[in-house]
């Protein structure tokens, strides 16, 4: 019954480097997310850098792939540690004559579809019930229509789940109408557009218009099936609120994010001309967004924006960090594993982005585009950090932009929370309940989080202890994989310790939780060794979050440690560790 550990280790070492690919550690932060950012060494290389290749690009001594002449950009990186940004880098492009004749953090850009961000945020700050029917709040909706309103609530709208069609009235191209016929288009006349809202044609849709038309649109697909990219749903969710609340969106997003956020350059477009970054270019700088402005009308500036992001990665946006929590979640997919889909967010998840420990990263994106303007709000809440682009100019700097700050940062946060984990990699000794010697070994190598390298009670490894128990007690589970990682629980607590210095007196510490994630191994012909085919077809599912807390051992789960931190003080935390020995596990 009892397997012999090391000789399997030997006999499956080839398979266990094929399943250490396949590893799944916790969702979110491997490692304790990296703090005080600013004076980090990596952190500050790579904004050095950043600052370099943006001046060599301005310059001329590379090429950046964009127009720098008619650009104006503000770029910067946030971290949870301070509304201001850690980092930030702006330029005026030299036919920027109109506007502000200096961009900084304070400088105005229309921010397009990022307005869907700041409303969703807006509704979710006003704590109404965001699986309340869209009908309740706009009877309008309750007549005749292709469409199954009566299935659509606000969180269906605000995450793109509506399947009702994006826009209203103006994604029509009428003011191309001859070079499309042209093209081959069908021809048209002016009668066969909608009565309001076409650009070039005929004026903006009063509320009664929008909603009279909105009854004769065909469903783009039935409520919930999948995400499908909406604007008219901001504007729908905005007259439900002013039912509920008696106030319309500017009176709504003034009491419930402008004031309380203390943001001083934001609002509904159209801004203030003389602090605004205008490019040379056909813009939309000055327009009235009117019922629209809840999908894309709102103008922003890199300051206030950063002050969204920072509150948001430090949990304190909305009345409880379990609200953020949610909020920073998909609530559906795209076709593609890389492309999720939240309440609004874009959400990009990859495994490359942090080339020398690759590892899954989610990036919370909002990317907003008006004439004239592009701009992009992201969010890396494993490691603490947003990242802003505004651009006023044609469209092609913000992805570059974009893409270059992400690439460059985010290399340099893993690099940081790895430094800032070192303390944790001591030998630890702990004396348990039972006067009996406790000792872990927790390596910083380069697999997800710290491995849990060797873990002894009383001189016997419960690594090897665990094994077997795993094979007497948990089958049903599939075989543990050896390889043992630790992770933080997002989980801590002030407490007292007893003063290592001074033995009759207390200190105040922070105690924080970790936990052990056990994995399982994969089905896979050459594990099992089955000559059936089909086997390892399911190999990539993830099985850690099943397991976690679920062995107790006399009512304490097995995989949870506490550690106690003194704030700001490295070198105390490694003698406390030492001396007094701090981990509270049980076996
Ligand atoms: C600066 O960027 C260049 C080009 O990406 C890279 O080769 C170099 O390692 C970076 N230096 C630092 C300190 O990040
Ligand atoms: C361009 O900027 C880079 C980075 O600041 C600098 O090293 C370089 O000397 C500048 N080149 C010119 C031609 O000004
Ligand atoms: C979050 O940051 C804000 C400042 O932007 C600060 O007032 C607040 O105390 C912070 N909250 C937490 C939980 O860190
Ligand atoms: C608000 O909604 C209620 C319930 O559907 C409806 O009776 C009322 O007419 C609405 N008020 C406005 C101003 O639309
Ligand atoms: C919203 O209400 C305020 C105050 O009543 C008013 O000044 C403003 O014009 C209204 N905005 C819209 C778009 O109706
Ligand atoms: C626009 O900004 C300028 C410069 O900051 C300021 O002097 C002016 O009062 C602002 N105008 C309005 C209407 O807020
Ligand atoms: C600057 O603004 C003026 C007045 O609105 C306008 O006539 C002119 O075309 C603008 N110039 C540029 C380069 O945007
Ligand atoms: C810059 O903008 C001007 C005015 O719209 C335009 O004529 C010119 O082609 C633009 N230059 C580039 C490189 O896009
Ligand atoms: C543990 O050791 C201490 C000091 O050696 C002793 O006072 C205490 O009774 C012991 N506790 C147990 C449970 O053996
Ligand atoms: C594990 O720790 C024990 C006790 O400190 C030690 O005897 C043993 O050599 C260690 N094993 C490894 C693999 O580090
Ligand atoms: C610890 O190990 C020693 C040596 O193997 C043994 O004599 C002792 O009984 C053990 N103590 C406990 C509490 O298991
Ligand atoms: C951040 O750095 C400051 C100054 O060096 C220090 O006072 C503070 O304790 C640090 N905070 C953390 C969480 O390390």
């Amino acid at each position: 019954m009892f397997r012999n550990t090391k000789l399997q280790l030997l006999a499956t070492g080839a398979v266990l480097i094929a399943t250490v690919s396949a590893i799944c550690p916790v969702e979110g932060p491997l490692l304790a997310r990296p703090t005080n950012l600013s004076k980090s060494i990596p952190v500050s290389a790579a904004t050095r850098n950043l600052t370099k290749v943006l001046q060599s690009a301005l310059n001329g001594t590379i090429n950046p792939g964009f127009n720098t002449a008619n650009t104006s950009f503000s770029v910067g990186i946030v971290s949870l540690d301070s509304p201001s940004p850690i980092w930030e880098f702006h330029h005026r492009g030299t036919a920027n004559v109109n506007g502000t004749s200096k961009v900084d953090a304070d400088t105005q850009y229309l921010v397009g579809s990022i307005s869907k961000m700041i409303s969703n945020l807006m509704i979710l700050r006003t704590g109404v019930d965001t699986e309340a029917k869209i009908t309740e709040f706009v009877p309008e909706l309750k007549g005749k229509s292709a469409i199954d309103w009566e299935s659509i609530t606000f969180e269906a709208l605000g995450a793109h789940l509506s399947g009702i069609p994006p826009n209203s009235g103006f994604s029509e191209f009428y003011y191309l109408l001859p070079v499309l016929e042209q093209l081959g288009f069908p021809p048209l006349t002016k009668d066969d557009f909608p009565d309001c809202g076409v650009t070039a044609l005929n004026t903006a849709c009063s509320k009664e218009q929008l909603l009279q038309n909105v009854l004769n649109y065909e469903p783009i697909a039935p409520p919930f099936q999948r995400p499908v990219y909406s604007s008219f749903s901001l504007s729908l969710l905005a007259y439900a609120l002013q039912n509920i609340t008696g106030n319309n969106y500017t009176e709504l997003l003034n009491e419930y994010v402008i004031n309380p956020l203390g943001l001083v350059n934001t609002g509904a477009s159209p801004g203030n001309t003389s602090r605004a970054a205008i490019p040379p270019i056909d813009s939309s700088w000055g327009g009235d967004y009117l019922d629209n402005t809840p999908g894309g009308g709102l103008f922003s500036s890199l300051s206030d924006l950063s002050i969204i992001a920072q509150r948001t990665l430090n949990k304190s946006i909305l009345s409880t960090p379990a609200e953020v929590r949610k909020w920073l979640k998909p609530s559906s997919f795209t076709s593609s594993l890389n492309s999720l889909v939240g309440m609004p967010w874009e959400i990009f998840r990859s495994t490359n982005l942090t080339p020398s420990h690759p590892h899954t990263i989610d990036i919370y994106s909002k990317s907003g585009g008006a004439f004239g303007y592009t701009s992009q709000i992201s969010l890396v809440d494993q490691y603490g950090i947003g990242i802003i682009v505004l651009t006023a100019g044609p469209a092609d700097a913000q992805p570059i932009l974009s893409d270059l700050l992400a690439a460059m940062i985010l290399p340099a946060a893993e690099d940081e929370a790895r430094t800032q984990s070192a303390k944790y990699t001591n030998h630890l000794t702990a004396i348990d309940k039972t006067n009996v010697t406790i000792e872990m070994d927790l390596e910083l190598d380069s697999g997800p989080g710290l491995k849990l390298k060797n873990f002894t009670r009383n001189g016997t490894s419960l690594l090897d202890s665990l094994e077997k128990f795993w094979s007497i007690a948990m089958v049903q589970f599939g075989p543990l994989d050896p390889d043992i990682r630790v992770h933080p629980a997002d989980i801590s607590n002030p407490a007292m310790m007893p003063n290592p210095s001074n033995s009759s007196t207390e200190i105040e510490v922070i105690k924080e939780e970790w936990l052990i994630t056990f994995s399982t191994q994969p089905n896979t012909a050459a594990r099992i060794g089955s000559e059936l085919p089909g086997q390892g077809a399911m190999k990539d599912w993830c099985t850690s979050w099943q397991l976690a807390g679920w062995i107790n051992w006399g009512g304490e789960p097995i995989d949870r440690c506490s550690s106690p931190v003194f704030e700001g003080d490295v070198k105390a935390i490694n003698e406390l560790k030492l001396e007094t020995g701090v981990i509270e596990e049980e076996f």
